[in-house]
């Protein structure tokens, strides 16, 4: 890629940029929330078009201007969201793809290629199983078989493995540098620098739409490329542990809880835990141990078979959502950009409607400074407070869910992996915020994540959650990493 520039309405998204990538590696694009990396990938995949610049491809100038363009050029992206069909199953889903068997594709063929590739990933897989009874990680693994029975050649990866759970991203990556040992090219974007060092055999560094370095991972250490990344915010990046809080008095309590899946049985089996004022109450756990499905019954979006919850001593078991909210719930849910923030709309609009603000008439003088105070806090990059949140990078869409949650958390914050998707300076600002707010305004949080980091660097209490059931309290200042990860997996 070679001069490209790609402005929208107030910014420069991509100024000037020159990437060169080669057969046989997998080459990371890092950059904070905001910094082009998703734009340039998207202009390789034919969903953009640079103003400025050229592609070449083996030596030839090529335009891409769909990704039909792109898949005829062996460029195949997969992205944060599976793009899959639910009432397919696996195998049709990935026919639709596939040109080369012309209309009457051999099915049996294709059914046993994806066998073979679903081998390579470690796992057993029928392709004739319905897409909508597949999990995300199973859905994104069809992603890539996908891409694979399109004969990809350069294979883009933005942010697909961020929402994996630890093992089976371990498990993505031997794949993908199965890909690169036979020849195949990878473009990674990822928030997780250490993983990007460990896959990655050379690095591009994007900041505010420039280049600026590519290097080979074996000529930098992990704090040379944080430097690149975030200037001198580099220096705020610290995984110490944050001051703790003085919980004091019951705020949330919830008494043998039972509560179903997706797709029957229980995934929430029996559990308590009680949220105190001034406490950070963090859940470790492998994705898909109930975590989930706990925070949303507790948050009135999923019923609750047995057991009570009470806050602030009210028994809430059957209570609304809106009612939660009115009371000062403050909520992040998983898959943010769906069930999070309605993208078609402003960052206003996505504001007012929080029931706090949308009971009777809107005052949308009151919600327009608001949004301002959060984009200024949040340093949310947009050119306004009207922009949709569709026109936002990923980061930034998360920088307004969460802004908004914690300001509506006037008593307690529910989340799910609250710093996902956003960069490790940001991510760490935004756990310094929550903290501070959980002492300052004597509010509770109950924080389910993934990343022990996190829990270590923002918990007051550590319980860990495996197969339904919390399995494991700790205070966090007793508690043992390597126990915490036995417990996860166990
Ligand atoms: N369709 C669009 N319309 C207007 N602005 C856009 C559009 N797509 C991206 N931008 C802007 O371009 C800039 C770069 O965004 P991009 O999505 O490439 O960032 P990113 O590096 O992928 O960030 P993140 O880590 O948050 O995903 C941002 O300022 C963003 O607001
Ligand atoms: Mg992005």
């Amino acid at each position: 890629m070679r001069n490209i520039t790609k402005r929208f309405p107030g910014v420069v998204a991509l100024d000037r940029v020159n990437l060169e990538v080669y057969p046989g590696t997998i080459h990371a694009l890092l950059g904070e929330n905001g910094a082009g990396k998703s734009t340039l990938v998207k202009i390789l995949y034919g969903i953009y078009t640079p103003d400025e610049g050229v592609i070449i491809l083996n030596g030839r100038r090529v335009i891409i201007s769909s990704p039909i363009d792109a898949i005829n050029y062996g460029i195949v992206m997969v992205s944060q969201s599976p793009q899959l069909i639910d009432r397919l199953t696996i195998a049709e889903n990935i026919i639709l793809g596939l040109k080369k068997y012309g209309y009457y594709a051999p099915v049996k063929l294709v059914e046993r290629e994806i066998s073979k590739l679903a081998e390579e990933f470690g796992v057993k897989i029928d392709p004739s199983t319905d897409t909508w009874k597949l999990s995300y990680t199973q859905k994104q693994m069809v992603e890539f078989i996908r891409a694979m029975l399109l004969g990809v050649k350069i294979l883009l990866i933005d942010e697909a493995l961020t929402y994996l759970p630890i093992e089976e991203r371990r498990r993505f990556y031997k794949f993908i540098k199965g890909f690169a040992e036979r020849g195949g090219t990878v473009l990674l974007i990822t928030h997780k620098i250490p993983e990007a060092m460990e896959a990655a055999d050379k690095i591009t560094v994007l900041r505010r739409g420039r280049v600026v370095k590519t290097v080979e991972k074996t000529e930098v250490t992990i704090d040379d490329i944080r430097r690149m990344m975030f200037g001198e915010r580099s220096k705020e990046i610290t995984y110490e542990r944050l001051p703790p809080g003085a919980p004091d008095g019951e705020l949330l309590l919830v008494e043998n809880l039972w509560v179903e899946g997706d797709f029957g049985g229980y995934a929430v089996q029996g559990v308590s835990l009680k949220v105190r004022r001034g406490e950070v109450f963090a859940i470790a756990g492998v994705a898909g141990n109930g975590q989930k499905e706990l925070l949303q019954a507790i948050m009135g979006l999923r019923p609750i078979r047995k057991g009570k919850v009470f806050f602030e001593g009210e028994d809430i078991t059957h209570r609304s959502t809106y009612y939660l909210r009115l009371k000062g719930v403050g909520y992040i849910p998983d898959l943010p950009a769906k069930y999070g923030v309605s993208i078609e709309n402003t960052i206003i609009e996505n504001i007012a409607v929080i029931p706090v603000y949308a009971r009777g008439f809107i005052d949308w003088d009151k919600i327009r400074s608001l949004a301002l105070k959060l984009i200024r806090e949040y340093d949310i990059k947009t050119p306004s407070p009207e922009a949709p949140v569709k026109y936002l990078s990923g980061g930034n869409i998360m920088k307004v869910l969460v802004s908004r949650e914690l300001n509506t958390a006037t008593k307690l914050l529910v989340a799910y992996n609250p710093t996902r998707a956003l960069d490790e300076a940001t991510a760490i600002r935004v756990r310094r915020i929550i903290k501070n707010k959980v002492i300052n305004d004597n509010i509770g949080a109950l924080i389910a994540s993934e990343d022990l980091d996190e829990i270590f660097q923002i918990a007051d209490t550590i319980a860990v959650m495996n197969s339904g059931r919390i399995v494991g309290v700790f205070p966090a200042e007793k508690a043992k990493r390597e126990e915490i990860e036995h417990l996860m997996v166990m």
